[in-house]
């Protein structure tokens, strides 16, 4: 049978003449939430920078020992932005191993990811602590507004507003301008004090000259086939954090932030040094 005879009927709203990022992340991650499109451009992806898959999942490690290490602080609230596919453990599940009356608002802009979370959480949640929308991080606002109507969160007790691996995908305004910066400034302005900022962005800074010059390729292959990216500075990554104060070890590559919360059952990820990891990650407390 031909490969894409397989695929699953599509949500609505689904644009399946070009790759998503959610679908081919999903891809790499072994899932089976991604459609033809996006398994030619993940292989073609994968031929030229192998390394990407378990880059991917060291950041979905990253990820879920972000959610043990803030349940452990006394968070109970979780906003996880640009959720993605729930491929390998989603936010809920996690926080839920350790705290079963956390909370979970997922929010992604993809039809097959909203369409995927909604799906566990029919089968696997629970309504009153636990839902997944649509809309689009560009528009903070907006976007809070949805979070606070779904009821599922406490606006005067700290949250975890989660955006693991989003700012790195372009955020075009209108004038094709990356508003993610200036998105997330208002998002630190909405949350609550004592919350916190979870962020995990591709940097080209630090890494070893070879995997420098594939990410080169990378971008160029995101950049004319799927969605635009941009890989940031440390610094530019720290300023994304504004006047939130980095939680210990400060910003540093994903494998190495907070090893001891990693769950027995984690795969195993390898790299020959931390910085071929290519994720720069971190926590950070608003005062
Ligand atoms: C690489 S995936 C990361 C998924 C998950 N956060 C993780 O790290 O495992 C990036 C996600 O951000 C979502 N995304 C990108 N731009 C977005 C936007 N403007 N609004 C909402 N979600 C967005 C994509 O659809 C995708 O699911």
């Amino acid at each position: 049978m031909d490969d894409a005879e397989q695929d699953p009927f599509p949500p609505a709203g689904v644009d399946l003449d070009h790759p998503s990022v959610a679908r081919v992340y999903d891809f790499y991650l072994g899932g089976t939430a991604n459609w033809a499109i996006d398994r030619a451009f993940g292989e073609k992806v994968l031929s030229v920078f192998p390394l990407l898959r378990p880059i991917a999942v060291a950041n979905r490690l990253f990820l879920h020992r972000a959610v043990r290490h803030l349940v452990k602080l006394g968070v109970r609230q979780f906003v996880d932005v640009g959720s993605g596919v729930p491929t390998m453990g989603h936010t809920h599940q996690v926080a839920d191993d350790l705290a079963p009356d956390s909370r979970v608002v997922y929010i992604d802009n993809e039809p097959v990811a909203v369409a995927h979370s909604k799906v566990l959480l029919e089968q696997h949640g629970d309504p009153a602590r636990h839902a997944a929308i649509n809309a689009d991080l560009r528009n903070p606002d907006r976007l809070w507004q949805e979070v606070v109507r779904t009821g599922v969160i406490d606006l005067d007790e700290p949250i975890a507003l989660l955006l693991i691996a989003v700012l790195h995908v372009q955020q075009p305004d209108a004038d094709g301008v990356d508003v993610g910066p200036r998105a997330l400034a208002r998002y630190r302005e909405l949350l609550p004090s004592g919350s916190y900022l979870a962020l995990s962005h591709i940097t080209d800074e630090g890494v070893p000259d070879e995997v420098a010059g594939k990410l080169v390729d990378l971008k160029r292959m995101y950049d004319t086939s799927s969605s635009p990216v941009v890989w940031r500075s440390h610094g530019e990554i720290g300023e994304l954090f504004g006047d939130f104060e980095l939680i210990d070890p400060g910003a540093t590559w994903t494998t190495l932030w907070h090893p001891e919360e990693t769950s027995p059952s984690a795969p195993v990820v390898e790299f020959a040094t931390p910085n071929e990891s290519v994720v720069w990650a971190g926590v950070g407390r608003k005062p």
